[in-house]
């Protein structure tokens, strides 16, 4: 089966459909979305689209099988689009997708939604999210696991968003804050590591970072993540950059 973005666009498969480029920036940057459907999903699509079966995923149920080939269908389409070479790729340590050379990228699914954001630049860290906005018993496990005292706080006694759809961003954020900066930490850190400290103009989560994590990621660093609010999904991404001295700054929205 032809995996290139074209194909995929124009014969979309009754596992993955809707495909749409968000955002390009001609060779430097693409953003991919798509759907998948579960219960379209056979293990024969990873030989299908040529996607490399991880082992540890052997006893996975369909489930992460299917979000697993969907982001790395959209990876290599995104690779093929900003006309690099596809080299497989790996699960590294804690999950992380062990990028080829010269890329920078991240994947996200939810809920049979996936995107994955990609930018032809390694000294970039990129970091996307999108997640379903939580109702019931899940709601209540983001607050509780998520958002500290204050946040859970500013939550409910705000009016300019939904309780749900503000608590579920600010869990996107700090997963956004994970993604992008893990390259840089190279070690797990927790939702205590960041602080959501408000929303900037239309579509800016402001966080800061609770303790030191690395040289160029002090305690207090202010951390941009941009979000939308797409229906019932929310998705959050970020793009930063480190400067000669290693300190990171925001890379401003496109367009
Ligand atoms: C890793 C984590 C962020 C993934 O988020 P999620 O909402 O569960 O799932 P998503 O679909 O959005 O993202 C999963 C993808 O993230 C990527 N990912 C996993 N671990 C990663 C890491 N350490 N660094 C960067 N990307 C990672 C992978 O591409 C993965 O998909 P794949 O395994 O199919 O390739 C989440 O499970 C987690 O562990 N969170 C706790 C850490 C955290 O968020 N701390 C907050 C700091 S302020």
């Amino acid at each position: 089966m032809r995996n290139d973005l074209s194909f995929l666009t124009e014969q979309p498969s009754e596992f993955l459909s809707k495909i749409a480029i968000l955002r390009e920036e001609k060779d430097e940057l693409i953003e991919l979305e798509a759907y998948y459907a579960v219960e379209a999903y056979d293990r024969f699509l990873f030989d299908a689209c040529d996607i490399d079966f991880p082992p540890k995923l052997t006893n996975a149920v369909p489930k992460r099988q299917s979000e697993f080939l969907a982001g790395r269908i959209l990876a290599r389409a995104a690779l093929e689009r900003l006309h690099r070479a596809y080299v497989p790729i790996a699960i590294g340590e804690w999950g992380y997708p062990v990028w080829p050379r010269g890329i920078s990228g991240s994947i996200s699914h939810s809920h049979g939604k996936c995107a994955c954001l990609v930018v032809a630049d390694e000294a970039k860290l990129v970091g996307i999210d999108i997640e379903k906005v939580s109702t019931g018993a899940s709601l209540e496990a983001i607050l509780q696991e998520a958002l500290n005292l204050e946040e859970r706080q500013r939550v409910f006694e705000q009016t300019a968003f939904d309780a749900a759809v503000l608590a579920t961003l600010i869990f996107s954020a700090k997963e956004t804050v994970y993604k992008t900066l893990y390259p840089l930490v190279r070690t797990f850190f927790g939702f205590e590591a960041a602080v959501f400290n408000g929303i900037r103009g239309n579509n800016i989560a402001s966080l800061s970072i609770a303790h030191s994590l690395h040289d160029a990621v002090p305690h207090g660093k202010e951390i941009s993540i941009q979000f939308e609010i797409d229906g019932e999904f929310v998705k959050t991404w970020s793009i930063l950059e480190r400067d000669m001295q290693g300190s990171l700054s925001a890379r401003p929205p496109a367009g």
